[in-house]
């Protein structure tokens, strides 16, 4: 069949996608770019605010709706959305031909044999500790990849529905995840961004490291700073990133780790949420404003140009304007090169959906515009350092703003922007650009 994946929310549902695409392709399917051209359409949903959910049911219900004048065969829905909802999805959903939870996508294939056969409304939904199959599957064309590394989560954050959905911790052993990037750096990729919810807590719930494996050269001794040593020998591959991260796995040899293995990417994705001690309390996120912020100078007196970026919830339960006031204050502290804001929105299940939802849409709203202001002109700030620096950057091809501009990331992800004067550099190769002007985003700059 002609096929095409929508996908919404974060990158592991990106490349949970990925897999599903290979697999189909693998099973024989054939995927289309233009969606009128798909007889199955899969929809990849998220569930980590009310409104991501939301569009992920509603687009499915519209590629429903065309079945009935034949313009589509199929419907599937895949991801968080699915395990959140259960059975009750075909309440919302009834002509779904089937739907199928985080783990077990690699079943897509073998469902859709399935609803060719004549079943209808197929529901599989994965237990907690379920290790999915097609983990590994890739149908890369480029130079950059995901690589998963660690499934669920086991953190329990109060507002967080991503452990109901997503299971327990599982981290896939060392040398598979190290065979997955070596198949993928023969093909060309250059860069790959290993994925969990929670990646410096690889190989605490479950070893990835086992005796047969030989010891860490540099004498490592944390799993995940292990990983990043023994993926940084992998030939061709040139950078190494990874996300999310929780700030407790922020640890000496972490930053050890990013002093020696050149490869690996200087640029951390740590999720703060708040800036008040009493309400990070509260969220159970087991560190203090203080520790957070140890974490971060940590980074930034080992590379004061290293990139941070962060989440932030405005209008937690009980958020008062001391509390918000303490995330701004945190945040011009912390110096975030980028952060997005997301307002409190409560989930079924989570501990803080049984508080009281008080802060008011208009005062989320508002306290979203606060941050995001603060954040444009911080950006601006960080960015005005750089000017005049010259920075390694992987070349990705026309800027999408300004197709004859093209752009780049530098080691620190952020966006490089430069006039390619005719000879465009091939993409995935590495240019040097001297940065000449600087905004809340991007950096402009010309080649040496
Ligand atoms: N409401 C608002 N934002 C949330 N996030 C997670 N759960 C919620 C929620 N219930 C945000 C957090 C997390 C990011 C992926 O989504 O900031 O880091
Ligand atoms: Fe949610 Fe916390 Fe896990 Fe992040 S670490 S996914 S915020 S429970």
């Amino acid at each position: 069949m002609k096929f095409l994946i929508h996908t919404y929310g974060c990158q592991m549902n990106v490349r949970d996608s990925e897999a599903v695409g290979a697999l189909l392709v693998a099973a024989g399917h054939e995927r289309v770019e233009k969606e009128e051209d798909a007889e199955l359409v899969v929809v990849n949903s998220c569930t980590v605010r009310d409104k991501a959910e939301q569009k992920a049911i509603g687009k499915s219900g519209n590629l429903i709706a065309l079945k009935k004048y034949g313009k589509k065969k199929m419907v599937g829905l895949m991801g968080c959305a699915v395990k959140r909802m259960g059975a009750d999805v075909f309440k919302a959903l009834p002509d779904l031909d089937f739907a199928v939870g985080p783990r077990r996508f690699g079943m897509i294939p073998r469902l859709v044999e399935r609803c060719l056969a004549g079943e209808k409304r197929i529901l599989e939904i994965p237990d907690e500790d379920e290790v999915p199959e097609g983990l590994s599957a890739h149908s890369v064309s480029g130079f950059q990849a995901f690589v998963t590394i660690l499934l669920g989560c086991d953190n329990r954050c109060s507002y967080c529905i991503v452990p109901d959905v997503r299971g327990h911790e599982y981290s896939r052993p060392a040398r598979e995840v190290v065979a997955e990037v070596e198949v993928l750096a023969k093909h060309g990729v250059k860069e790959v961004c290993l994925l969990g919810q929670s990646v410096l807590r690889y190989g605490v719930r479950n070893p990835a490291w086992d005796e047969n494996d030989p010891p860490s050269p540099g004498g490592y001794t944390e799993p995940f700073p292990r990983l990043l040593e023994a993926l940084s020998k992998v030939e061709g591959l040139e950078r190494i990133r990874f996300t999310s991260a929780h700030p407790k796995g922020c640890t000496d040899e972490l930053v050890r780790a990013y002093a020696e293995f050149p490869k690996v990417c200087r640029h951390l994705h740590l999720p703060v949420q708040s800036g008040s001690d009493r309400l990070l309390k509260e969220m159970g996120r087991r560190y203090t404003r203080e520790e957070y912020l140890t974490a971060v100078k940590r980074l930034r007196d080992f590379d004061p140009e290293f990139a941070l970026t962060t989440d932030i919830i405005v209008g937690y339960p009980g958020e008062t304007e001391e509390d918000f006031e303490a995330t701004r204050s945190l945040m011009e502290e912390a110096g975030f090169d980028n952060s997005f804001i997301f307002k409190y929105s409560p989930r079924p299940g989570t501990r803080s959906a049984k508080l009281e939802d008080d802060v008011t849409k208009e005062e989320k709203e508002r306290r979203d515009q606060v941050l995001l202001s603060d954040q444009e002109a911080r950006g601006q700030a960080r960015n005005n350092l750089l000017v005049g620096t010259v920075r390694e950057i992987l070349v990705e091809g026309p800027s999408l703003r300004n197709a004859q501009r093209w752009s780049g990331r530098d080691s620190g992800n952020r966006i490089v922007v430069f006039e390619p004067d005719g000879n465009p550099p091939e993409k995935g190769s590495f240019v040097k650009i001297e940065i000449l002007e600087a905004h809340p985003q991007i950096l402009l700059g010309r080649r040496v």
